[in-house]
């Protein structure tokens, strides 16, 4: 599978698989899939839509059980993962400190530190006059920002993002792309993150893995070729193109074969 890993993953899967319902009415959702996640890296996960994506994103959140096979998180400290949803996931009840402080005082950090935290990463962001706001007054591009620092806010070891950009425009999603690009080249978080634009895959991944259709399994691996730290210019290389077209040669046919009921 490729060149070895400098340092044991941070995540691994072993024969991993999820079914849901039983009887006839059963779907195999996932699997058995095995995947790898080196510290540091920022693994890309592609795949037609019902792949089994979501559900392994959340068994490595820990919201879900495997059927069969495992899932291991190799943490270091007791906040190994954060998860930012496609719905975003923030509560509109709590001003936009309040969500970002959200899970330091879940970890208990005392008040202080915890807002100075969450401002921090609320300026790092560009929505340091935004704090004592409510989500309700925030644009999508903003709410999703706010999602992004409460993950990063509890600096945590692994980073699950499910599309967290798919409900946003092209411009904002190339600005926000080029944000979390900067922003995860300088913290080095362990990442996997699913979606569904090749484009954004190429441009954030130290890898880009291929689902086959449902069951989902990791069909191929592809590492961009552009050194770090890199830039959204990359966009207009030549090589990002044939990548590109190379991957969705690869999707191509498991898109169809989703397509076509079994
Ligand atoms: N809680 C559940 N109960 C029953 N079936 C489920 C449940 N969650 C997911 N599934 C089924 O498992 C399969 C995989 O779903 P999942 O949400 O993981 O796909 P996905 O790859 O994330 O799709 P998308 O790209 O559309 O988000 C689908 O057939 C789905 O209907
Ligand atoms: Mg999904």
């Amino acid at each position: 599978m490729g060149d070895p890993h400098p340092t044991p993953p941070t995540l691994r899967a072993t024969a991993l698989g999820r079914t849901f319902g039983r009887g006839p009415g059963k779907v195999s959702a996932l699997g058995p899939l095995d995947l790898e996640v080196a510290r540091g890296e920022f693994t890309c996960v592609v795949g037609p839509s019902g792949c089994g994506k979501s559900t392994l994103l959340r068994i490595a959140a820990g919201l879900l059980r495997p059927s069969t096979g495992r899932l291991e998180i190799r943490a270091e400290t007791d906040r190994p993962a954060a998860m930012i949803f496609q719905d975003y996931g923030i509560y509109d009840w709590k001003s936009v400190l309040a969500n970002v402080r959200f899970g330091l005082d879940v970890q208990r950090v005392p008040r202080k530190d915890a807002d100075a935290r969450a401002r921090d990463w609320l300026s790092r962001l560009g929505l340091a006059d935004f704090a004592d706001a409510y989500p309700a007054a925030l644009s999508g591009g903003m709410r999703q920002r706010v999602a992004i620092a409460r993950a990063l806010a509890v600096e945590p070891e692994i980073l699950l993002m499910d599309e967290p950009f798919a409900a946003l425009d092209a411009q904002l999603r190339t600005i926000l792309q080029d944000e979390l690009l900067e922003l995860t080249q300088t913290t080095r978080t362990t990442t996997l993150f699913i979606t569904h634009s090749l484009e954004e895959a190429i441009v954030l991944g130290d890898r880009v893995l291929v689902m086959s259709a449902r069951p989902g399994r990791i069909l191929a691996e592809r590492r961009p070729p552009f050194a770090r730290p890199r830039s959204g210019d990359i966009r207009d290389a030549a090589e990002f193109a044939a990548l590109k077209r190379e991957l969705w040669d690869l999707l191509r046919g498991e898109v169809r074969t989703e397509a076509v009921p079994a």
